[in-house]
């Protein structure tokens, strides 16, 4: 079974008075009446356990959207025992029939679901229309298709056979199961981790952030309505320590797919090495963590292009992106225009609900979150090696709205050029002209991170330098444009340092990951 390259889905653009933008809002209003009892799925069963906690918008927290079941330690390792049950079924099924249960998923979120899908990321994750169609539509979709094709693509490769010999490699899953833990911030993110090592065979515990639960639980099941059998996946609600208790310390723990901060896979590296003699083999550990995503412009640099690669590049979806531009490096002769155009993009946008479309910033994600972002603005506005030269403006009384914020540091180690804030805060160093390679080194020499980073230039010789000397500073390295955006298929995505293992989700090299190889030869 071979399928080709598929084109990626289109982005719909949801302008006022279309039908799409129609069919959106009563989604919304589906969504909101619905007052979910979301369960957790575990084998055949949905699970309702007596520890409910609210689902709310981050935008409107005194809305209830639902609630859903916390888990505990029990429920761990039943999703454990379902997916082990579940395993020899799924690997003897026909990959063809495997293929056909994620295409038909990405067919029914294209057609049936997309309202639905994207209604789940607006509400649940306070991701406006378009941040949610390039997300919980456009990326799941991709992922789900582009993965077929790649896997396709892997099982076709066989070594070399001859007269008197037969060689043959068996893509074969791995031995145990594989747990996949996701983040809020995309719901692609959040469906990629676990079909993507269940699609080449193996059986999957999924846990999500608390605060992705309710387009999760969707996707969930929307993979059910598409054939997946019980017990492939299995989605539970538990605290991330009860769940590394259980799969970590377990004799058929074989993997582990990750995207989360860099302290949790530090702590999981930890946990999985001092329980090494448990394992059956060495797990998977594949895992995209943290950024601190850099900008670094030349003077040749259109004030224009750099001015719209930050604005979107820092504050699209409130900054809530492990590939969000948080520190640019500006030359001295560009900054008084460059600055200018900041604070007029800041002033322009709107901020507000998911429900009014006209916003372009909506909430960060929970209380948590605001108060940490919160906090590295107060730092600035206290500091004298920092100043803030747009926004700042903090306000959680009815949802958690933090205005996009340029700080502009005197100095280029100030804390919030260093430590990544998942949230609306860029800092700015103006570096002094004529100091365009070390400020490449300068870049480089503090990126303990390296997940992306955009040099804006038009001078061809500057690109050319910063992008060799930039070469291990991101995993994802863009010209001209935005260090965010990532499409699958088209930029394999991760980077190594401290932002992960780099194994590119979005590519063929991702699912070699899932795969353990038999090789076998024949002689006659
Ligand atoms: N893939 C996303 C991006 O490129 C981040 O996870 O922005």
């Amino acid at each position: 079974f071979s399928y080709p390259l598929p084109a990626n889905e289109p982005v719909l653009n949801y302008a006022p008075g279309s039908k799409e933008r129609e069919s959106l809002k009563a989604a919304i209003a589906l969504l909101k009446s619905q007052k979910l009892d979301v369960p957790m799925y575990i084998g055949a069963d949905e699970i309702r356990t007596s520890k409910k906690e609210p689902l709310r918008p981050p935008h409107a927290h005194q809305f209830v959207l639902g609630k859903f079941s916390i888990g505990e330690k029990k429920h761990v390792q039943q999703a454990v025992n379902a997916a082990l049950t579940a395993k020899k079924g799924w690997e003897a099924m026909t990959w063809e029939s495997r293929a056909g249960i994620f295409l038909k998923a990405a067919d029914l979120i294209a057609t049936k679901y997309r309202g639905q899908m994207n209604a789940a990321t607006m509400l649940g994750q306070s991701k406006n229309a378009y941040q949610a169609e390039i997300d919980s539509a456009c990326e799941l979709i991709d992922f789900l298709r582009f993965n077929v094709h790649f896997l396709s693509e892997i099982y076709k490769q066989q070594p070399v056979s001859g007269p008197g010999m037969h060689n043959r490699l068996e893509y074969r899953p791995l031995e145990g199961f594989v747990l996949a833990i996701t983040p809020f911030n995309f719901t692609a993110i959040g469906g990629n981790l676990p079909t993507s090592a269940a699609m080449c065979g193996n059986v999957v515990v999924w846990k999500p952030a608390h605060t992705q639960i309710y387009s999760a639980q969707l996707f969930m099941r929307i993979l059910k309505e598409a054939g997946l059998p019980d017990g492939v996946i299995n989605l539970i609600y538990v605290d991330g320590p009860v769940v590394g208790d259980v799969c970590f310390s377990h004799r058929d723990f074989a993997g582990v797919h990750f995207t989360g901060s860099t302290g949790v896979f530090n702590h999981m590296w930890e946990t999985i090495g001092k329980n090494i003699p448990r394992y059956k083999s060495y797990p998977r550990i594949v895992g995209e963590t943290g950024g601190k995503d850099f900008v670094v412009v030349h003077k040749s640099a259109r004030p224009d292009v750099v001015a719209t690669a930050l604005l979107r590049g820092a504050f699209e979806f409130q900054g809530q992106k492990c590939s969000a531009a948080s520190r640019a490096y500006i030359p001295s002769n560009l900054w008084k225009e460059v600055k200018a155009l900041l604070v007029e993009g800041v002033n322009s946008f709107k901020m507000g609900s998911v429900e009014d479309f006209s916003n372009f910033i909506n909430a960060v994600i929970d209380e948590k979150s605001f108060d940490k972002i919160k906090g590295y603005i107060d730092k600035a506005r206290k500091d004298p090696k920092a100043r803030i030269v747009a926004g700042g403006n903090c306000d959680k009384s009815e949802g958690y709205f933090i205005q996009p914020t340029v700080i502009e540091a005197r100095d280029p180690q100030f804390i919030t050029m260093r430590e990544e804030i998942f949230g609306p805060v860029l800092t700015v160093y103006v570096y002094p002209a004529g100091s365009f390679e070390k400020t490449l080194d300068l870049v480089d020499s503090t990126s303990p991170y390296a997940l992306t980073g955009s040099i804006i230039a038009t001078d061809r010789a500057a690109i050319e330098t910063a992008t060799k000397r930039l070469s291990n500073a991101a995993g994802n390295f863009y010209i001209n444009d935005k260090p965010t955006g990532a499409v699958v298929g088209q930029q394999p995505f991760g980077g190594a340092r401290a932002s992960g293992t780099n194994d590119k989700a979005g590519s063929i090299l991702n699912l070699y990951r899932w795969l353990s190889v038999r090789t076998v030869k024949e002689t006659f």
